[in-house]
């Protein structure tokens, strides 16, 4: 995840103990300490405004940090450990612990313009003295940028153009206004980033067409009302049919450069990209994996036509523009009967079996029977459907190894899940599981795998079905809804958790899984989130014994007047609502744990 100084740390610690659901607090291991590097509103450029809860606007919002922030990384700069930058960001905003009711009702058109504001991500500078420190973040940095939901983005590939991304606003179909719903991304062999457009649908009120279905896509008024001051967040306007086409797109920002037109990238397909993860296979070539995050949908892969060139950024910048896309089918090696729904392992000790990489168009062709190539780029799950790809229970983030090569796919969950196969083994999949995947003669570029179940998450306390890789599950930490993965300098797998407050009581979390060796699947918690918040981004320095992770947000099952979190700033929540930068309601936060003992 990113570069970061080598030597020093080792980021020893033992897990801290569940932590229930109704802590307000972080909590970290013994021997370290957290502290927030930047919170939702903080000013990120020498004119932005200072954060003021009671009266915000889309102008005060577009120079501050923004909502939820959900994918991070942090990036030191090369051979320097006192300067760098963060990279984050803003999935989706929460109206009614962000905005007083009376506000909402007095000023709505500012409530709108500052939730699209606060939507798209960050790139904010960061300082500190020396390492091993907490980074503090520099207003007025060179790279500070804000993308957000009025950012004009450049389209590439081949559905660029195409009829189907053409609106009223946009003839040329290839300039769209704005990234939505940018949950998880990762960082790219050339050092830009890749986000995923993920559950774009809530932001547009539609016809009721059968693709817009497939997609998720209402016909009510959508909850945040964007299209009654925004035709284009109305489907059924003239002119605005295509506007949802513009997302559920993979897009890529180089956060060295601010002046920079951010790309959405259309060979990637269009879905619910939780994220979009790269990596380079043995001959150069740039592989990115990407989940559609829903019930019953598909992992995919892209693999490019050509090779990376080192330090030729413009060059790498295209290499998404040109490949093949595919999608997964997983095929379980025991027999269907063995496969009991409980998580009971087959005879042959192992949920497991071969997988196969499903070809959906190249940059030149469809290769799905009865579908054009941009019909199979814009309406990817359709062209998925079609091709017999396996169906997952929530496919989150997927990312590969460093160390081993290996690519770790989270399940989320699927409480739909009625019918079980090898891959997707438990009937009503309440806490999830996480999938490794070992590519052909690991050859990233390879249209065959192996896989096997890592792990089906659980309380061990109470669910049969947990099962961590033959480790004592009397020994490990519970776990429940795997969302993000990340690795640490020796290859132990990092998942954080979205869900688990309301699947096994617990506050969110996040988890070190050991890979190698006789400790395979020991889950040890390292750190929990305050109250309805979920741990998202996890970036694990342990070379700098530092953990990071984005608080998403904190609080969401509140109201404003009774918050469930007062995170970070914790203001008494029976004091004024502002206190010169300190709020008396949840704020998102990028946290920093780090060693205080100096191991
Ligand atoms: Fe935004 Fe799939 O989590
Ligand atoms: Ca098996
Ligand atoms: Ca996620
Ligand atoms: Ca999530």
């Amino acid at each position: 995840n990113g570069n970061h100084p080598t030597g020093g740390g080792k980021l020893d610690f033992t897990a801290i103990k569940p932590v229930p659901r109704t802590v307000d607090d972080v909590t970290v291991p013994e021997g370290y300490e957290w502290g927030t590097i930047i919170r939702w509103g903080d000013p990120l450029f020498k004119d932005s405004e200072e954060f003021d809860i009671q009266h915000q606007t889309g102008k005060s919002a577009a120079g501050q940090f923004g909502y939820n922030n959900d994918y991070l990384n942090i990036v030191s700069d090369g051979g320097n450990d006192r300067s760098g930058y963060l990279v984050s960001n803003h999935e989706y905003t929460n109206e009614n612990i962000m905005f007083s009711p009376e506000y909402i009702i007095s000023h709505r058109k500012d409530v709108v313009d500052a939730g699209i504001q606060s939507h798209g991500l960050s790139v904010v500078e960061l300082e500190r003295a020396k390492r091993g420190q907490k980074w503090e973040y520099v207003q007025g940095g060179r790279r500070n940028r804000r993308i957000t939901g009025t950012t004009p983005f450049k389209v590439t590939g081949p559905a660029a153009g195409h009829a189907l991304l053409k609106t009223v606003e946009d003839p040329t179909g290839t300039r769209v206004l704005g990234t939505l719903n940018n949950c998880a991304g990762g960082t790219t062999p050339w050092g830009t980033v890749l986000s995923g457009e993920e559950n774009f649908n809530q932001y547009f009120k539609g016809r009721g067409t059968a693709e817009e279905k497939r997609y998720g896509i209402g016909t009510k008024a959508t909850q945040r009302g964007w299209e009654l001051f925004y035709d284009r967040f109305d489907l059924t306007k003239d002119g605005y049919e295509n506007e949802a086409n513009r997302f559920g797109w993979v897009v890529e920002v180089d956060p060295e450069d601010p002046t920079s037109t951010p790309v959405k990238h259309t060979l990637l397909g269009r879905f619910k990209h939780e994220a979009g993860t790269a990596v380079l296979s043995g001959d150069g070539r740039a592989v990115v994996y990407s989940g559609d995050d829903e019930r019953h949908d598909y992992l995919y892969k892209f693999v490019s036509a050509k090779k990376f060139v080192e330090g030729d950024k413009k060059h790498n910048m295209r290499l998404l523009d040109e490949g093949t896309l595919y999608v997964a089918k997983f095929k379980g090696d025991s027999p269907k009967s063995e496969i009991d729904g409980k998580g009971t392992l087959p005879s042959d000790g192992a949920f497991d079996g071969a997988g196969e990489w499903i070809a959906l168009a190249t940059d030149k062709k469809s290769l799905v029977p009865g579908m054009s190539l941009a019909e199979v780029l814009v309406y990817t799950r359709l062209a998925a459907d079609k091709m017999g790809a396996t169906k997952l229970d929530r496919p989150e983030d997927v990312e590969t190894n460093p160390v081993n090569g290996k690519v770790y796919m989270a399940l989320t969950n699927n409480t739909k899940r009625t019918e079980v196969d090898e891959a997707n083994p438990v009937v009503g999949n309440r806490d999830g599981h996480v999938v490794e995947l070992t590519e052909k003669g690991g050859d990233h570029t390879a249209t065959t795998f192996n896989w096997v179940i890592l792990l089906l998450a659980g309380d061990p306390a109470v669910s049969s079905s947990a099962y961590f890789a033959g480790y004592p599950k009397e020994l490990v930490s519970p776990i429940s809804c795997p969302d993000n993965v990340a690795f640490d300098s020796e290859g132990n797998l990092w998942i954080s958790t979205d869900g688990q407050p309301g699947t096994i009581g617990l506050a969110d979390a996040l988890h070190k899984v050991t890979l190698d060796g006789p400790e395979r699947g020991r889950v040890e918690q390292f750190l929990a989130v305050p109250r309805d918040a979920e741990t998202c981004g996890p970036v694990i320095h342990d070379r700098d014994n530092s953990v990071f992770v984005n608080v998403q947000h904190p609080g969401e099952d509140g109201n404003w007047g009774a918050h469930t979190s007062y995170f970070p700033d914790f203001l008494s929540p029976a004091g004024p609502v502002q206190v010169g930068d300190k709020v008396a309601a949840p704020r998102p936060s990028v946290v920093q744990v780090f060693n205080v003992t100096g191991n």
